[in-house]
């Protein structure tokens, strides 16, 4: 269905990403934040400096010398700060869709307020969980069995970039109205969005004149209502800034997150054995997972005035981590917080983040890994890993995921 040698490349933790985000970083951090937390609930520093990494992490406007920063290890600051983004702003300078260059955060992510909310209210509709079964029917569930359908013969397949890799890319760009033969290409152009623009650009049109039962159409029928009460249809800005943040938010999420719900499973045999007899375990296992290894550890936020938050003066202008790794193992909030527990009792975590923010694609992410798992089990009898292979690791400092799932079956 994909060419495989290209989305191992594009897809290796180790490799592409390793410059910005540490994928090179196999430490555990969780010791490490622990005893951070321990210590007080912020600290001065960046999140990865204060893990005693001091590689040059690009990622997430890291390291922005210019201003001081700090991180939040506990649940109760992560959570205060989550509820005032006021202070808390999502970005230190003001979205600028017409003008500004075209990209990922110069979107609704970067945005605060009113104007969020109206940028916001246009997509989440087709992100509730009531559209679960729109996105599973139209394009997750076809793309899960066809690619099992790739390696179902072999009795042995590499999970990690031939299956979770590949469905979160196929799921959005078809949504887009991409065909597959193309998905790869707009994965490889994410970081050139003039190229992302011109692929989508055709498709814009299309709708425009036709639309049709998918999210493009979606985009270019929506009726943003301005200020002043007023109403348009999306310019080409608009729909590229949404096209862009939602190509980069749904991609690399998902592929991670799946790889470390499947390893985590497999790695727990037994465990396994009882999801495979008992499926309505399988959503508390994703719940648990997603708590306990989120795949994106750490988002920021910039001060907007000088304050006292949790024992640290935090001047305005400073960069506030956010590491909700951390918070998401926070003793004060869960027992035996380091074990992965699906038995435990559901609390909400901060894995898809909080406030007005938090992930619009949370529910698409949940039904790709659950749809993703359950086609495996009910497929692949004796599903294992391969025990002649490099068992899977968990690696990376800001985006965490495994590095192979090598399974045997049959
Ligand atoms: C397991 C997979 C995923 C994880 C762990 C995840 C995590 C997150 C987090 C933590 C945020 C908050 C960022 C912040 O506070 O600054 C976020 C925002 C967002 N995510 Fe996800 N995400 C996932 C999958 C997806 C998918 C599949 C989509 C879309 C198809 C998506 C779309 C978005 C969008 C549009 C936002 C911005 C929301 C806003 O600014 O209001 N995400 N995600």
């Amino acid at each position: 269905m994909l060419d495989r040698d290209r989305i191992r490349a594009l897809f290796d933790l180790r490799s592409s990403y390793n410059a910005r985000s540490g994928g090179d970083i196999t430490a555990d951090p969780y010791p490490a934040w622990h005893q951070l937390r321990e210590q007080a609930e912020v600290h001065e520093g960046t999140v990865h400096e204060l893990t005693g990494q001091h590689g040059d992490l690009t990622f997430h406007g890291l390291p922005d010398p210019g201003r001081p920063h700090y991180s939040a290890f506990s649940h109760a600051a992560l959570d205060d700060a989550y509820r005032d983004p006021g202070l808390f702003a999502s970005s230190p300078d003001p979205v600028d869709l017409e003008d500004g260059a075209p990209s990922a955060t110069n979107s609704m992510l970067s945005m605060g307020g009113e104007r969020h909310r109206r940028y916001r209210a246009l997509v989440q509709p087709s992100f509730a969980p009531a559209r679960a079964r729109w996105w599973i029917t139209n394009w997750i569930e076809q793309t899960v069995h066809a690619l099992i359908d790739g390696f179902a013969e072999s009795g042995q397949a590499e999970l990690n970039t031939d299956f979770c890799a590949a469905i979160p890319i196929l799921t959005i760009t078809g949504s887009f109205g991409i065909p597959p033969e193309q998905a790869l290409d707009l994965r490889a152009a994410m970081n050139r969005p003039a190229e992302v623009i011109a692929m989508v650009a055709p498709i814009v049109a299309a709708r425009r004149a036709e639309p049709c039962d998918d999210l493009i159409s979606v985009l270019t029928q929506a009726e943003l209502v301005d200020s002043d009460g007023s109403r348009h249809r999306l310019s080409d800005a608009e729909i590229n800034s949404f096209a862009l943040l939602l190509l980069a938010a749904g991609s690399g999420t998902t592929w991670k997150q799946m790889g470390i719900v499947l390893a985590t499973l497999l790695q727990r045999p037994e465990l396994l054995a009882v999801i495979r007899d008992d499926r309505r375990l399988l959503k508390p296992a994703i719940e648990e997972a997603v708590r306990w290894m989120p795949t994106d550890p750490m988002f920021s936020r910039w001060v907007t005035r000088d304050v006292d938050f949790h024992g640290a003066h935090l001047p305005k202008g400073a960069v506030l981590h956010l590491c909700l790794g951390a918070a998401n193992r926070d003793p004060a909030r869960w027992d035996r917080p380091d074990d992965y527990d699906i038995y435990r009792k559901v609390r909400p975590s901060f894995a898809f983040g909080g406030g007005e923010h938090i992930c619009m694609g949370m529910h698409v992410a949940r039904a790709e890994i659950r749809a993703g798992v359950e086609a495996l089990l009910d497929r692949l009898p004796n599903l294992r890993l391969d025990p002649g292979a490099e068992p899977p690791r968990f690696v990376g400092m800001y985006e965490r995921g495994v590095t192979e799932i090598p399974v045997l079956f049959g």
